[in-house]
């Protein structure tokens, strides 16, 4: 008998459906633990609901205002919407008692932030997370237990990148995340940021001060209508930090970088042992094990499905964007169940260090200054 955890999805947009397909394949899982049943949708746009209805047939119901979805038979929510309804919406799931997986930045700014925090303190007894599933691909899960086993030495230098390229497009046309009012001042490091703080966040790798570059490449795209509407957001940042234990860690969220699309990479550098990992190279694991006297070179492991959550997938067969998202699900519902995780989703309080750290990074910017996060 399944032990099913019953969902309600606010926003049916890209993530939404991801979430939805995922779900569907839930036995792809070896030892799936709790099911998640989407019975809910919401979502002003009705051909995006139709969605739903039409291929998750546990879906029966649907709603264009969240607090109608809320009020339904439901036992957790997923929430995919643009990042100016993060606050409100969040907190109104919160205060109703559902577990929540929420999508990033976790608020459009730090007031938004905090005021979701501020739910969550009502509710302690509320499960909350966000999604970051980049961290679940095999490679990085392997560099993460040889961490812990402690086979680096001493960390020198963190690198983390998370860059697209579609925008380099100057006709595409524009759409919320262009947009200060839905997508926030902080730009790419809004839309990209908490991808490439989860990992160093959750080693405990903090940062103390950080000096930013930002920079708007594309001014103005099509609005769709015939003519142009500016494109207010932050295209590209690098944040160069100092961390609490002294190193420096670098991090890279780009709109524009040519030639990538959704590549999401990290680089940890140790007196023993430096790893590399890339989603270019899906499989790869680049590392560098170092003893006195050595040559240095960096070997290549190719990794199949050796991932947190073991799947019915062959071992040798590579891991992709949607192999992540199904590990990261399995994570949320492994914790919501009151296990731990071998590596858990974000955490709110990673969430708002990323906050400060964005909003550091606005100052340092605007400043042409070092700003302590
Ligand atoms: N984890 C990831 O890899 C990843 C990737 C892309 C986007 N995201 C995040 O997911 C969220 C949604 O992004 P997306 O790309 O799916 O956007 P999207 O534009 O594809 O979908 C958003 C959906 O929200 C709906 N919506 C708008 N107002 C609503 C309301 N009041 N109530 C319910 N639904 C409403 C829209 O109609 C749309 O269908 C954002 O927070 C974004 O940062 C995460």
């Amino acid at each position: 008998m399944k032990n099913k955890i019953r969902f309600g999805v606010i926003g049916a947009g890209l993530m939404g459906r991801e979430f939805a397909t995922n779900a569907a394949r839930w036995h792809h899982l070896k030892t799936p633990g709790l099911w998640p049943e989407i019975t809910a949708v919401c979502d002003p746009v009705p051909a995006a609901a139709a969605w739903f209805t039409d291929n998750v047939p546990s879906c029966t119901q649907t709603f264009t205002n969240h607090r109608e979805l809320l009020a339904s038979d439901i036992d957790a929510v997923y929430c995919a919407v643009p990042h100016h309804l993060h606050a409100e919406i969040y907190a109104d799931v919160i205060r109703a008692g559902k577990h929540l997986m929420a999508e990033k930045p976790f608020g459009i700014d730090l007031p938004a932030c905090d005021s979701i925090l501020a739910a969550m303190q009502e509710r302690p007894d509320v499960f909350v997370r966000c999604s970051s599933e980049f961290p679940y691909y095999p490679p990085v899960q392997e560099l993460l237990r040889r961490l812990a086993n402690e086979e680096f030495g001493e960390v020198f230098e963190i690198r983390a990148a998370f860059n697209h390229c579609s925008d380099l497009d100057p006709n595409k046309p524009i759409n919320w995340k262009r947009r200060i009012a839905t997508n926030g001042e902080y730009g790419c490091m809004g839309d990209l940021g908490l991808h490439v703080c989860h990992v160093p966040f959750r080693l405990g790798i903090r940062p103390k001060n950080v000096r930013a570059l930002l920079s708007k490449i594309v001014r103005e795209r099509p609005d769709g209508h015939g003519g142009m509407a500016p494109c207010e957001t932050w295209d590209n940042a690098t944040l160069a930090c100092e961390t609490e234990a002294g190193f420096p860690m670098l991090l890279e969220t780009k709109r524009i970088s040519p030639g990538d699309t959704n590549s999401w990479s990290l680089a940890i550098y140790g007196t023993r042992q430096s790893a590399e990992f890339s989603t270019r190279r899906p499989k790869t694991l680049r590392t560098l094990p170092y003893t006195s006297g050595d040559r240095q070179a960096w070997r290549e492991e190719e990794l199949g499905q050796d991932s947190a959550y073991p799947v019915i997938t062959g071992h040798i067969f590579e891991s992709g964007f949607s192999d992540s998202i199904l590990q990261m699900w399995a994570s949320f519902m492994d914790e919501l169940a009151g296990n731990v995780p071998p590596f858990g989703c974000a955490r709110p309080e990673e969430a708002l260090l990323s906050h400060r750290l964005f909003t550091a990074a606005l100052r340092s910017h605007a400043n042409v200054s070092v700003e302590t996060v």
